[in-house]
């Protein structure tokens, strides 16, 4: 062998000296091995940008992972046999001195190799169906000396490699798992399938750090919300790999997620990264876009079987000189220093989450990182900013303004036919009137007006009188506080409700993203209740209540839209609600009730959580935008429990409001206290016309659907939709993927927006629907935009 420069090199020696079907076992992937060949592609696309004429001197790799120095950021994937590659097997590979990530399925013992190792060692647990068994091997490993443990959470089952079963590969006389012994494993010289345990889930990272001392990463994790599920899970730290293309085929290349998965773990944890990297510039792309380290995997085997410990050695060596020249050329003098202005476009494209933005945006402006100015990195900004439930409308917003002249179903707001501008100024005299009628001087009116009012709010005897009169909500005036929006009041209620990191806020999935998106920017865990195709029922969210208690958790609250939900559309009927209260008193948590759409629907209206509430077990959010006036942004809190040691939980949101908007402002709350004062509180009266307006919008929306989808051709194209009673929002099913691209086509093919149903799922799914809002476009438009969409449909259904 003439001396290897490259990892392509070390790869041709080990492929002369592999039996042909060992050499298939190594490099294969599953299925097509897209996944195999995307991994390596992804890092083809990037370009690194030079930067020259820096006077940094020589770069240096040396980084930090878990506490421990690495000499470069790079280390030994998990692979099971190194003895397939050569007889001393791992021994041989750790003897090279590199942090090493040793199988589950290893040939050689943990003692051996512990015995030489020159750098940190790690092991890879597969979590076996016996999980006596597996804590005997972590414990084993712990005792010789392992720093880390590595769930592999990616295989359940392995995927079905198609060159192994062309070859019938069966594993050598020989080549056998060394630390088995004790697991209650039985398929030697095979992987024990059936004794992985498929129904593994996020609560093994607690057990993993219940048996053993050792901090615990994740490795298979490729989505950000599986990210933060890990950290939140307790690891400290995720392997961001799609286990080199031999499980799923078509996951997604592992550079094209790092952004998305770096982003999410935002700091509190390690990225690492496998998968693809065959040079030192492949390192530095990935620690550019997020990673703390690599793990290499097919290389080291092609060192070990091309010239045992010197060829894992030369292999390292390669890569790391390959990775100090790339730092010198682009201006990097430590891994640390490497950030996102390293690469070129197609990387900025990578940036984005690929659920937000897999089509490349025309003319969208490229982000701009300002020569000498002060560039802040995204990874020390607080992780919400990276999480891409904060950019859930942008796309939508963008894609509005690129197609003025769509139909748009997709904004949520109030039709604003019916305002008039000048009663502004009617209701802002009538409130002036009411407070002069009261008393109040000329000076106090004044004062009511123009200085800062109390935080809590000045016009609360005015929303209870009106909660009495329209909801038979009976709560003083001290239960309320008056709030920026129902949105603020959302922010106070999860920050005072929420106390620690085992309290979780329970919302149902679809679920407004509002609530989802306080919570995140306040660090605070969600988990989701299903909801079913008739809304939400009491036994899932009881279920969930108990999964959530069985992982350490205390359920907190339960947000939910009770009347015409956005986005679903659904209503829940009142034997629900009163089991909804039932089960809230069972399992002592609290409501937060969300129902902005009920006075502004047509018809009788079901009672509100809060007037059947007979325990206080509601907190009522509370909004005046869709009924009186958006642009106020008026909405309040009724907060009428008592807090131990005195006063009401309402006293508590204002503290916090105290410290957030200080108080609403006061000329908003003067008008919208005219309109209430012109209505004697009883808004829905004020709003029959909107209401009517609305229903009408629904029916004819409805009506439209049905015309342009005969029932006799729905079935075929797996077309179907709610129909919802009022509310602004209802939900079309269909056949195919509901995502930014078919938006996209959808507008700039055939002239019609709507919002995919997936933004509004907190933890994946609704991707077979997207949601029509009725509300804001004109009644003659409604039948030119089902017709539109109608073409769409069809056209994408193929
Ligand atoms: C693997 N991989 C793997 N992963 C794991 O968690 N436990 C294991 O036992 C194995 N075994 C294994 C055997 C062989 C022959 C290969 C090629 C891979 C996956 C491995 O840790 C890593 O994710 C990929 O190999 C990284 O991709 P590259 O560097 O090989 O492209």
């Amino acid at each position: 062998m003439t001396t290897p420069l490259t990892l392509a090199d070390y790869a041709a020696a080990a492929r002369e000296r592999l039996d042909l079907a060992v050499w298939d076992f190594v490099e294969g992937g599953a299925g097509g091995e897209r996944t195999l060949s995307a991994n390596v592609a992804a890092f083809d696309r990037v370009r690194l940008r030079p930067r020259v004429l820096t006077g940094l001197g020589l770069p240096h790799t040396k980084t930090e992972v878990l506490g421990r120095v690495w000499a470069a950021p790079v280390g030994i994937a998990p692979m099971a046999y190194h003895t397939l590659a050569h007889p001393e097997g791992e021994v041989a590979t750790a003897r090279a001195g590199v942090p090493f990530v040793v199988s589950t399925f290893a040939g050689r013992t943990f003692e051996d190799i512990a015995a030489v190792a020159g750098g940190p060692l790690w092991l890879q647990v597969y979590c076996f169906r016996d999980r006596a068994g597996t804590r005997r091997l972590v414990e084993r490993a712990e005792r010789a000396g392992f720093e880390a443990l590595v769930l592999t959470a990616d295989a359940p089952r392995l995927g079905r490699r198609v060159r192994d079963l062309r070859n019938g590969f069966r594993l050598p006389p020989g080549v056998e798992p060394a630390n088995l012994d004790g697991t209650g494993f039985s398929s030697p010289g095979g992987h024990a399938l059936a004794e992985f345990d498929a129904a593994l889930d996020w609560s093994a990272v607690a057990w993993l750090r219940s048996i053993s001392s050792l901090p615990v990463l994740v490795k298979g994790v490729l989505t950000g919300s599986d990210a933060v599920r890990a950290i939140e899970a307790g690891a400290c730290g995720v392997v961001v790999s799609n286990h080199g293309g031999r499980q799923l085929d078509g996951a997604p290349a592992t550079l094209d997620v790092l952004p998305e998965v770096a982003a999410a773990v935002s700091g509190r944890g390690a990225v690492l990264l496998d998968g693809g990297v065959r040079r030192g510039g492949d390192v530095l792309v990935a620690l550019a876009l997020g990673a703390d380290a690599v793990l290499l995997g097919r290389p080291v085997l092609h060192g070990l079987a091309a010239g045992g410990a010197d060829g894992v050695a030369g292999v390292l060596a390669i890569v790391t000189e390959e990775l100090t020249e790339a730092m010198l050329l682009t201006g990097v003098p430590t891994p640390r220093d490497a950030g996102p202005a390293l690469v070129g476009a197609p990387a900025q494209v990578a940036v984005q989450a690929p659920e937000q933005a897999p089509v490349p945006v025309a003319g969208a402006p490229a982000p701009a990182v300002q020569a000498g100015g002060r560039v802040l990195r995204r990874e020390d900004l607080h992780g919400s900013l990276n999480d891409p439930l904060l950019d859930t409308m942008t796309f939508l917003n963008e894609i509005t303004h690129r197609y003025p002249d769509a139909i748009s179903f997709a904004p949520g707001r109030p039709y604003d036919g019916f305002f008039e501008t000048e009663h502004v100024f009617t209701h802002l005299r009538r409130y002036i009137r009411h407070l002069e009628d009261g008393g109040a001087t000329p000076g106090q009116v004044r004062s009511a007006l123009f200085q800062y009012g109390p935080t809590s709010g000045q016009i609360r005897e005015l929303i209870a009188a009106s909660l009495r009169a329209e909801e038979n909500v009976d709560v003083p005036a001290e239960a309320i506080v008056v709030t920026v929006g129902a949105q603020e009041a959302m922010l106070l209620a999860v920050r005072a409700l929420i106390s620690g990191p085992e309290d979780v806020l329970l919302v149902s999935s679809p679920c407004y993203v509002g609530i989802t998106g306080a919570a995140r920017l306040l660090d605070v865990t969600t988990a989701v209740v299903e909801e079913g195709a008739d809304g939400l029922r009491c036994a899932d969210l009881e279920a969930a209540i108990r999964a959530e208690r069985a992982r350490g958790r205390r359920p907190r609250a339960f947000y939910v839209v009770p009347d015409h939900s956005n986005p679903s559309g659904a209503t829940m009927p009142l034997r629900a609600r009163e089991e909804l209260l039932e089960l809230a008193a069972r399992h002592d948590i609290l409501i937060l009730e969300d129902s902005p759409y009920r006075l502004v629907s047509p018809g009788r209206q079901l009672p509100t959580l809060k007037s059947l509430d007979r325990e206080r077990r509601v907190v009522q959010l509370g909004s005046f935008a869709k009924t009186l006036f958006p642009g106020a942004r008026v909405g309040y809190a009724v907060a009428d429990q008592p807090v131990a040691g005195g006063g009401l939980l309402a006293d508590e949101l204002s503290k916090i409001k105290s410290m957030v908007t200080v108080n609403t402002s006061p000329v908003s709350q003067a008008v919208v206290a005219g309109m209430l004062l012109a209505a004697d509180g009883r808004t829905a009266e004020l709003n029959a016309e909107t209401a009517a307006y609305y229903g009408d919008a629904m029916r004819t929306t409805l009506r439209e659907l049905g015309a342009w989808f005969p029932e006799e051709e729905r079935e075929a194209l797996g077309v179907s939709w709610n129909e919802p009673t009022g509310g602004f929002f209802l939900t079309v099913r269909v056949r195919f993927r509901v995502d930014n691209a078919a938006l996209e086509r959808s507008a700039e093919e055939f002239g019609v927006i709507w919002t995919p149903m997936s933004y509004f799922y907190p933890q994946g799914g609704g991707d077979r629907s997207l949601r029509l809002s009725v509300s804001y476009l004109p009644h003659d438009q409604i039948a030119d935009g089902c017709e539109r969409l109608a073409r769409f449909v069809r056209a994408q259904t193929g």
